[in-house]
C-alpha cells in the first residue's frame, strides 16, 4: 500500500506466520526504463538472494502503468534485479494516477488491460509469474468480467479483485458476490479483497465470493494479528481472542525502533500516527491513545504514551 506498507511494515506483519506473500508499493512506470535505485527503494528486499521478508514471506514487486512497451522494459529490469513475481496494478483510484492513465483508469478498456499484461508476460516469459490486481470497474461494473478475463488472456497467473469500482473509492460495502462472479468465469486463481477487518468478515467474503484466499489491506494495519488469526481459524476452527492493545502497541514500538534508524524522529511520529489512525477504527484503546497523543511531535514522548500502562499515565501525558 503506497505510503503505508514499506519493507519495515512487511517485516513486522510477517513475523508471525499468516501471510503467504506480500506486495510492494507500486512502482510508477511512465515512458522510460527506471534505474535500479527506484526498484530498490520500493523493494529493498531485492538486495537479498531472493526478495523475501526476514521471516521468509515472498515479496511481489508491483508495477503501475499503461504503456505496454514501458511496462515491458521495466519488467525486464525488475527481473534482472532479482524480482521473482510481478504484479500489475489496475486498481489505484488516485486522481493524479488516473489522469495520467494509470491504475483503475485502465479498466475503461479491457483491450488495454490485456495488452499491458501480455507485454509484461512476453517480456519475462515463463521465468517468473505475472499477476494482476483490479477493481470491479471505473465508473460502474459493466466491464468487470471483461477486464478480469482480459487479465487472464494476457497471461496473468492469478488475479486479486478489490470488490469496488473506482467511483466507489473505499466506501463500504465491498461487493464480495461480484468477486464470486469473476471467480466463476476465470480459470486462474482469484483472490478476494476489500473490507476484511475481522474473522467474521473473512468468513463472509469467502462464502460470498467462493474464494479460498483473501488479500488484506487496511485490516492488517488495524489488526496486525488478523492474518495469523485467520490462519489459526483455518487450521483449527478455533477463534483466538481479540488482539490486545499490548500486542498492537508492541508492533508500533518495534516499527518506531526500526524506522528511527533511517528517518528523522518527526517523520517517524507522523508514520506512527498514520498507523495508529488505522488501528483506532477497530480498537477502543487505540482510539483513546490516538486522541490523547495526536498533538505530540516528539518521538520519545509519543512512544511513552503508546506504551504507558494505565489510563492515568496516558491522561497525564496528554
Ligand atoms: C493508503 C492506501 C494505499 C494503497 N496503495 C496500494 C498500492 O500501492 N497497490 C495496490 O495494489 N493497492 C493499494 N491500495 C489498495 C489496497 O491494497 C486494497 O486493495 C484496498 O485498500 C481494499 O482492501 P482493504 O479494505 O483490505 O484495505 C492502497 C490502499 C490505501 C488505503
Amino acid at each position: 500500500m503506497e505510503g503505508v506498507i514499506d519493507a519495515i511494515t512487511r517485516d513486522l506483519l510477517t513475523r508471525t506466520p499468516g501471510f503467504d506473500w506480500t506486495v510492494t508499493e507500486f512502482v510508477r512506470v511512465v515512458d522510460t526504463r527506471l534505474p535500479p535505485r527506484v526498484f530498490h527503494r520500493h523493494c529493498p528486499e531485492l538486495t537479498e538472494a531472493r526478495p523475501v521478508t526476514p521471516a521468509g514471506a515472498p515479496v511481489h514487486l508491483q508495477l503501475l502503468g499503461s504503456d505496454p512497451a514501458a511496462l515491458a522494459a521495466n519488467a525486464r529490469q525488475a527481473l534482472r534485479l532479482g524480482a521473482t513475481s510481478l504484479d500489475l496494478n489496475f486498481g489505484c483510484p488516485a486522481k493524479l494516477v488516473n489522469r495520467h492513465d494509470g491504475g483503475a483508469s485502465m479498466l475503461r478498456d479491457p483491450r488495454r488491460v490485456r495488452a499491458a499484461v501480455a507485454a509484461v508476460h512476453d517480456a519475462v516469459g515463463d521465468t517468473i509469474p505475472v499477476t494482476a490486481k483490479v477493481r470491479l470497474g471505473f465508473d460502474d461494473r459493466r466491464l468487470a468480467l471483461a477486464c478480469a478475463q482480459a487479465a487472464e488472456d494476457g497471461g496473468a497467473r492469478q488475479l486479486v479483485v478489490h470488490g469496488r469500482t473506482r467511483r466507489e473509492g473505499y466506501r463500504p460495502p465491498a461487493h464480495w458476490e461480484w468477486i464470486g462472479r469473476i471467480r466463476a468465469r476465470l480459470s486462474i486463481p482469484v483472490i478476494a479483497n476489500g473490507d476484511i477487518w475481522s474473522l467474521e468478515d473473512y468468513w463472509k467474503a469467502r462464502t460470498l465470493s467462493g474464494c479460498c484466499d483473501v488479500m488484506l489491506g487496511r485490516g492488517a494495519l488495524a489488526d496486525p494479528a488478523l492474518a495469523p488469526r485467520i490462519r489459526h481459524w483455518q487450521a483449527t476452527g478455533e477463534h483466538l481472542p481479540p488482539t490486545t492493545w499490548d500486542t498492537r502497541s508492541r508492533v508500533l514500538a518495534d516499527y518506531a525502533a526500526l524506522q528511527r534508524n533511517i528517518l528523522p524522529d518527526k517523520i517517524v511520529v507522523s508514520l506512527l500516527k498514520q498507523w495508529l489512525n488505522h488501528m483506532r477504527s477497530r480498537d477502543a484503546e487505540a482510539a483513546r491513545r490516538f486522541q490523547a497523543l495526536r498533538r505530540l511531535t516528539e518521538l520519545d514522548a509519543f512512544l511513552d504514551g503508546l506504551c504507558a500502562d494505565t489510563r492515568r499515565d496516558v491522561a497525564l501525558l496528554a
